[in-house]
């Protein structure tokens, strides 16, 4: 069956085109006007943006973590990144301390399979970094995994040392993957919180103080370092802070192969979020946290200055309220003390939307910029592109029919993200995604969900990674 989208306007990272797209078999097949509507599906899209579907590079769905399991499976966050104009993310599969990569990497393939409604892939998390793991990096491409992620904090979980760090930087670097890596220093965080709860302070707000900005920028401008000693690429995850971006600046300016990520949340929120009267603040406990509205600043400036290349979500959704029939346990594990809250925030759903309304309608960047950093550039960087991250001739249709009129006031009531709040609640934002299509397929369609479990495809990836 064929497809005609018509009469919008098409926009990607390039230019903003009003064209009609031709789908065929789950791929565009010609760009352009007038062509044969006879036997096909019509999508009027008069008045809309179609732009290519969301990709958000870092996710973690069903993720055992902090004593729980993250809320959203493959398809309740499938569904919700539909709904919110993401038709592909990259999760996160974890090393099993004992087991290979390769075992991660087939978990989490197991755990995706049946339930997938868009589009996923993986990057393996190096939580067990001996030598015959890091002999394995190589033949992870088999796998089409060609990313890897090690953690400079969770002391004692993840964390893992500067000689694994630097091993994986090298090994990964010499058969053309990337590494990525959470910077925040994790003996410091540890050194911290001994303090923190040795004087008794168990309040939210002190989760700001044990993961302070200094503790982000110090790790940042090690991983910076080590890009330079090393010369190898690297992708620095969910940066929060002023000092972490000027130390990627830096780096870029000397012409070094690093690049940056920020989240969604860090756009909108700030610590004071997580200093307020009661247990509200857990809402917000992630790592890092939001920091200073000097560092939202800085934010803003390190994507419109290229300095990051990524807006991704770090999905990873807790129940505030995990007592309820039929939930895991949630960010109540921590109502004694901010240490013991599951470190995590939703945002699958609202990444596109919320990015959009606080981006393109205040005019900080245009639309081609967040085509780029929403879609585009995390194909690229990842070794997906132009199968997906743009519209173009052969790239696999995973296209949203965006209104840029249409008003919509986020909220837990109607989002379909499965957890009982939003960071966002009661914004009303501008622009919405109508319809979603992954690979031709019609998944959203206004309030409706046309998709179903099983749909969505593991994507193989290259090891071509631009640095972008
Ligand atoms: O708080 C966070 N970010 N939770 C998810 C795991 C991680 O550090 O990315
Ligand atoms: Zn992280
Ligand atoms: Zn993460």
């Amino acid at each position: 069956m064929k497809t005609i989208i018509k009469n919008g306007t098409v926009i990607t990272a390039g230019d903003s085109i009003l064209q009609d797209i031709l789908i065929e078999g789950g791929v565009i097949k010609a760009l352009g006007k007038n062509f044969p509507e006879y036997g096909c599906n019509i999508i009027d899209a008069k008045g809309k943006y179609i732009m290519p579907g969301g990709i958000d590079a870092h996710t973690h769905l069903d993720m055992p973590f902090g004593g729980t399991v993250s809320s959203d499976d493959f398809f309740t966050g499938h569904k919700a990144a539909a709904f919110g104009g993401t038709t592909c993310h990259i999760d996160f599969a974890l090393q099993s301390k004992g087991e290979t990569l390769k075992k991660g990497v087939q978990d989490w393939k197991a755990r995706a399979k049946d339930k997938a409604a868009v589009d996923y892939s993986f990057h393996i998390a190096v939580t067990d970094p001996t030598q015959e793991t890091i002999d394995e990096i190589p033949s992870l491409k088999d796998e089409g995994v060609t990313s890897l992620k090690v953690f400079l904090a969770y002391k004692g979980v993840f964390q893992v040392d500067d000689t694994a760090f630097m091993s994986t930087m090298n090994k990964a670097a010499e058969s053309g993957m990337l590494t990525m890596v959470h910077a925040e220093n994790g003996d410091a965080i540890a050194v911290k919180t001994k303090e923190l709860l040795n004087a008794g302070k168990t309040d939210m707000k002190y989760h700001s103080v044990a993961h302070s900005e200094a503790i982000e920028a110090e790790a940042i401008n090690r991983a910076v370092s080590f890009v330079e000693i090393t010369g190898a690429p690297l992708y620095i995850v969910h940066i929060a802070s002023g000092n972490g971006i000027e130390a990627v600046r830096k780096g870029r300016r000397k012409g070094l192969p690093v690049m940056g990520e920020t989240c969604v949340q860090y756009l909108f929120i700030t610590d004071e979020a997580l200093d307020q009267e009661g247990f509200e603040g857990a809402k917000y406990i992630c790592s890092p946290p939001p920091k200073k509205e000097e560092d939202k600043k800085a934010i803003w400036e390190g994507l419109t200055d290229n300095t990051l290349q990524t807006i991704a979500t770090d999905h990873c959704p807790f129940w505030f309220d995990g007592t309820k029939e039929g939930r895991t346990p949630g960010k109540e594990l921590g109502k004694a003390s901010w240490d013991k809250v599951p470190n995590g925030v939703p945002g699958i759903e609202d990444r596109f939307p919320m990015t959009w309304h606080g981006a393109v309608n205040s005019g900080k960047i245009t639309p081609n910029k967040f085509v780029e950093l929403i879609s585009t550039n995390p194909a690229k960087i990842f070794g997906m592109y132009p199968k997906k991250g743009t519209i173009a001739v052969g790239s696999d249709a995973d296209i949203v029919v965006f209104d840029p009129n249409k008003k919509h006031t986020i909220s837990a009531e109607t989002h379909h993200m499965n957890v009982d709040y939003n960071l966002y609640e009661g914004t009303t934002v501008t622009g919405w995604p109508e319809k979603v299509l992954v690979r031709g397929k019609l998944l959203v369609d206004g309030e409706k969900w046309l998709g179903e479990a099983g749909f969505g495809e593991f994507v193989f990836r290259n090891t071509h990674n631009d640095i972008i």
